[in-house]
């Protein structure tokens, strides 16, 4: 929980704004320092709408927490396989911001042990109970990657011809999806698994399309868009063309990656930094 965030200049950015929304916030902020605007950051950056985020809020949740939840969830909210209670202190699978977190113990999970709180406890204290939630996320940014970021960044501009395909900030290619901020998007496994072994899951807007026109003219190219009438694709030069299907001799789709597997091309340490790389990639609103 005492994650210290190595980069200050949002950190600051935040709270500045955080002092005009929230100044009662604030001024416990000022008051505890940086554990507490950790706190009060998460809940502030998935949704202006707790209000009860302070560091007394939050250890009201956990008391609640402790008495009424931790039986299933565990007292260290690692959660319980056997009840299959999940663990709360990661990213959670159903509530992924703070209002859906609120819903979630408004709610329950329908035809799950996880019931609805008691309609008699106040608003206040369910989001009491989300502050507690929220302040218990690890940053995934502070996993720890045995790989080193900068090497991969010069792995990734360098030596290969990812940038000819993916865009990262705006440079780049256009044929792969944007990398921007793929750290959010896939854990470092994925991301491993999506350089190694791409064919394994393509989305069918990374299919390949080939057609056939009435004239005998050839085209392929990533499958854009496709209803029961129309085709649109994108070349290799990123050049786009629509057909009605009504007018083409034929067209077939290749559900295989264009991206070649990289395989054998990098060592392990190198496959590790273009890792540690790719994982750091994030939106920064959202540290
Ligand atoms: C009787 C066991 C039980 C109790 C008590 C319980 N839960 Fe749960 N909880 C579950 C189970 C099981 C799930 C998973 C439901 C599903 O998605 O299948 C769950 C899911 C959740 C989720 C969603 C997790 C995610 O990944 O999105 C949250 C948040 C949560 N519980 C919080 C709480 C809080 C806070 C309390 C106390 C007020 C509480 N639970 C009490 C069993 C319990
Ligand atoms: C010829 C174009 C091409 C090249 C070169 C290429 N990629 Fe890709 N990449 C794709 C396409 C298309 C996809 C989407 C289909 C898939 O999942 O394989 C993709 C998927 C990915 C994904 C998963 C993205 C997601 O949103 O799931 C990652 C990560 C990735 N590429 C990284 C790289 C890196 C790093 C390199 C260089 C070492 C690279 N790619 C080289 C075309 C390319």
């Amino acid at each position: 929980m005492f994650i210290l965030n190595p980069n200050k200049k949002d950190l600051s950015q935040h709270s500045f704004i955080h002092f005009f929304l929230y100044p009662r916030t604030t001024f416990y902020s000022l008051y505890f320092g940086l554990y507490l605007s950790q706190l009060t950051l998460g809940a502030f950056a998935a949704d202006a709408g707790n209000l009860y985020n302070t560091i007394f809020d939050v250890r009201a949740g956990e008391k609640y927490f402790d008495r009424q939840c931790s039986r299933c969830h565990g007292i260290d909210a690692k959660g319980d396989d056997e009840i299959g209670a999940p663990d709360l202190t990661g990213r959670l699978r159903r509530a992924n911001t703070t209002a859906g977190i609120f819903n979630v113990l408004r709610n329950g999970v329908p035809g799950t042990a996880m019931i609805a709180l008691n309609p008699e406890v106040p608003d206040s204290l369910a989001w009491q109970l989300v502050a507690y939630i929220e302040s218990l996320a690890s940053d995934p940014a502070n996993i720890n990657l045995p790989g080193s970021p900068t090497r991969g960044r010069k792995l990734y501009s360098g030596s290969t011809d990812c940038a000819g395909c993916h865009m990262i900030e705006g440079l780049g290619g256009r044929n792969g999806p944007d990398l921007t901020s793929i750290g959010e998007r896939l854990r470092p496994e994925q991301i491993n698994s999506a350089l190694l072994r791409p064919n394994e899951k393509v989305t069918p807007r990374w299919w390949t399309v080939s057609v056939r026109d009435q004239n005998g003219n050839f085209y392929q190219g990533l499958r854009m868009s496709e209803d029961s009438f129309s085709l649109r694709i994108m070349d290799v030069n990123e050049e786009l063309y629509s057909f009605s299907k009504d007018r083409l001799k034929e067209w077939n789709i290749d559900k295989s990656s264009t991206m070649p597997s990289y395989q054998g091309k990098f060592t392990d340490s190198e496959l590790e930094d273009l890792v540690a790389f790719l994982f750091s990639l994030r939106n920064k609103r959202s540290l």
